[in-house]
């Protein structure tokens, strides 16, 4: 039946088997994660404002246009998430985080919101998995984090078909490393504001590195913009990470000069996993240091480092490779049950003893289906064949009679007469 309320333009519906490989990839992340010391936190998805705008950025696309910002009854300004860094962050400070120890290891699982032009791979719910460390400065902790997000991919079947762009980009605090370069960008822009769009000719004077990342200029500015010439303990610091991950088998691409990344709160690090197949969205994951942003936010200075992947276009990357999401299929739930139950035959007591045989199995650890007890025999057995059972239990009126039934083995089509309570044993030993 069709309904005249459809879902919302760019939200959707999850529905088997692509919400089972979801849930398979979030179990596939959660034990990766756990093995690199990460520990769960679960965010609200509802945020002040003034959160993002002081996080994420003023001049960014997504504070500027992608908001899903709205005032709720008691006129607060709140916002849908549409990253999790800032929640993050916030959470480590109104808790007091770091009284926990030198670093805070934390990752999460949930919904974002941005109002950007659907399009396959790009929606305006979707889901993140992201990790954050916040406390280590060093550049082992970008490393581990890489590392980590590494694993994930790896243990989605994404071995080797993922390519890791790095770039540097600087600190703020000496003056010679982004705040010079800042003003040799803004210098090269402003004598061509005429070929800029309309929101970088506006940023040029605020965020002139925005102009890198923007979608219609960026390509065009790549190829002769001034470069980032990082300070001696940021190209230290980003150059041990990339030996680090050379060392360790992890291919990457460093610098890579046009990764700017669209958020305004990174230093140093920054990275973006990119896939093959996946069509023009094809950053499953992003991310890198932001060793300001605690500090902007009021919070005391804070070294931190993290990363975000995106759950659909990696599921499409892991698809692309391997059209039968191996890997995946391995943390989904069996799709096939293990025993059918179908009655022949009628009335109170054949209802009651298969509803009990469907309950046996279950309890006995097994997956059992059926109880489609108002069908003809014939509809069952097509339904059991349909849904690829490994055995039908049919419980035939003679059979009931000495608390047995007849149990076919869908593979060979052989049948014995079992016991009721023994049907559950027969089926595991199969
Ligand atoms: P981001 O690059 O904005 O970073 O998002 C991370 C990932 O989320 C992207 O690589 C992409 O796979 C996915 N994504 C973003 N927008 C959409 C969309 N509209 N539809 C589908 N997938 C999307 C962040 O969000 C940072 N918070 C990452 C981070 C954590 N940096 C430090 N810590």
């Amino acid at each position: 039946m069709s309904s005249k309320i459809q879902s919302v333009r760019g939200f959707r519906d999850l529905l088997p088997p692509e919400s089972e490989r979801t849930a398979a990839l979030e179990a596939l992340a959660r034990a990766a994660l756990a093995r690199y010391g990460f520990r769960e936190l679960r965010l609200p998805t509802v945020e002040n404002h003034e959160l993002f705008v002081k996080s994420t950025g003023e001049t960014t696309d997504i504070v500027e246009k992608e908001m899903f910002a709205f005032e709720d009854a008691g006129g607060r300004r709140l916002a849908l998430r549409p990253e999790g860094t800032p929640g993050a962050v916030r959470a480590f400070l109104q808790h007091s985080l770091s009284q926990g120890g030198p670093a805070c290891k934390l990752y999460y699982v949930g919904s974002m919101f941005r109002a950007e032009r659907p399009q396959a791979g790009r929606y305006r719910e979707f889901e993140q998995i992201g990790a954050e460390t916040l406390g280590n400065p060093h550049p082992a902790a970008d490393v581990e984090s890489i590392l980590a997000l590494k694993a994930v991919f790896d243990a989605a079947g994404l071995e080797g078909r993922v390519k890791l762009r790095l770039n540097n980009l600087g600190c703020d605090e000496d003056p010679s490393c982004r705040p010079g370069f800042r003003a040799r960008l803004k210098e090269y822009l402003s004598a061509r504001e005429a070929e800029l769009c309309e929101s970088c000719r506006r940023r040029v004077g605020r965020n002139p590195l925005r102009a890198l990342d923007c979608k219609a200029d960026g390509p065009r500015l790549a190829a002769d913009a001034p470069r980032l010439e990082p300070c001696a303990a940021c190209a230290a610091h980003v150059g041990t990470v990339s030996r680090a991950l050379s060392a360790e088998g992890c291919a990457h691409v460093y610098p890579d000069a046009n990764l700017v990344r669209g958020l305004d709160y990174y230093t140093r690090t920054v990275f973006e996993f990119t896939a093959a197949g996946v069509g023009a969205q094809d950053a499953l994951a992003g991310g890198g240091r932001y060793d300001g942003l605690v500090g902007s936010m009021g919070g005391p200075a804070t070294p931190a480092v993290g990363w975000a992947l995106g759950v659909e276009r990696t599921l499409m990357a892991a698809l692309a490779a391997d059209p039968e999401g191996a890997a995946l299929r391995r943390a989904m739930p069996a799709e096939k049950p293990d025993v059918f139950v179908a009655l022949q035959g009628r009335g109170d007591e054949a209802d009651a003893a298969g509803m009990r045989l469907l309950e046996a199995v279950r309890r006995a650890g097994l997956r059992a289906a059926g109880g489609l007890f108002a069908s003809s025999l014939k509809a069952q057995m097509r339904e059991a064949n349909r849904c690829g059972a490994r055995f039908v239990a049919i419980l035939g009126e003679e059979e009931l009679k000495s608390g047995a039934c007849t149990l076919k083995d869908m593979t060979g089509g052989a049948e014995r007469r079992v016991a009721l309570d023994e049907v559950a044993a027969a089926a595991r030993a199969a």
